[in-house]
């Protein structure tokens, strides 16, 4: 298929033109500025209306303020897209959900299938210890923008939902505070190249459980992100996630 990777320069969006080219589609990049990644011309994003033209799927990863732009102009042009990028504010998501509604678009935080798999072992987890204190770790490369990671929020997100009892996040901590119940700690660590590692403690006076997942190479968001774009060709307009590739 013919594929267009906006974000085609960037630490994981060249990892995903290596791996789709690997895999005989027709690649073309987009980023800000133009360039060749792999042997694949990369366009400046002002010529995305006229690549959406000629492209099967898209698959973006960039940055939140561009990427709900990126993703308004596939919907114009009817082209299914791929989101990887994250740090949505809820207006940049009901923008891709506005987009969804004349496209199809997928989004997933994580495109690692032992992340999907993480997320299942930490929803039972939570629930099969329902006292237990919670909180949660996530560590990133320096050049990731956005904290807490998209991962770390789906985490957050499936953690509520596996507890009767609302939780209250609590980023880092600092000075006297006694520890609630009804807390659950996130922490946020930005170093060197770590390409994302996610850390799930449930712990109560007498044991700790640690959930973790590590990815050792980007190119295995790159390996997803391309059986999304694969799976979303010939789809119908609407919502699609990760796990409906699954
Ligand atoms: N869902 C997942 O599995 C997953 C995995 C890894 C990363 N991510 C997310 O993917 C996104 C990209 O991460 P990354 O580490 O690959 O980023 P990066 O290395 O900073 O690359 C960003 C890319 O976006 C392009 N871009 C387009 N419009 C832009 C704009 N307005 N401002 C800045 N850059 C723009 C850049 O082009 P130029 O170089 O020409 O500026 C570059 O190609 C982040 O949101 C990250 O959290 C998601």
């Amino acid at each position: 298929m013919n594929l267009l990777v906006i974000g085609a320069t960037g630490r994981t969006g060249s990892e995903i033109v290596a791996e789709a080219s690997g895999r005989g589609h027709d690649v073309t990049g987009v980023a800000t500025s133009s360039d060749t990644i792999e042997d694949v011309r990369v366009y400046p994003d002002d010529e995305l209306p006229e690549l959406l033209a000629d492209a099967d799927v898209a698959i973006d990863f960039t940055v939140p303020s561009a990427s709900h732009e990126y993703a308004a102009l596939a919907a114009e042009a009817g082209v299914p897209y791929v989101v990887g990028t994250t740090g949505f504010d809820e207006d940049g998501l009901d923008a891709l959900r506005a987009a969804s509604e004349s496209t199809p678009v997928l989004k997933a935080s994580n495109f690692a299938r032992g992340v999907q798999a993480l997320l299942r072992v930490v929803e039972a987890g939570a629930e099969a210890l329902p006292d237990y204190d919670i909180e949660l770790t996530e560590t990133h490369h320096n050049g990731k923008r956005d904290a807490p990671s998209g991962t770390a929020k789906t985490l957050l997100d499936v953690i509520d939902s596996a507890r009767e009892d609302a939780l209250d996040r609590v980023h880092g901590r600092e000075g006297e505070h006694e520890r609630e119940d009804s807390e659950v700690g996130v922490h946020v660590r930005r170093a060197g190249n770590v390409r994302g590692e996610h850390e799930v403690l449930l712990a109560d006076n007498d044991e700790v459980l640690t959930l973790t997942h590590r990815a050792e190479s980007r190119r295995v968001f790159a390996a997803g992100a391309v059986d999304a774009a694969e799976w979303l060709l010939g789809r119908e307009a609407g919502w699609y996630d990760f796990e409906d590739v699954l």
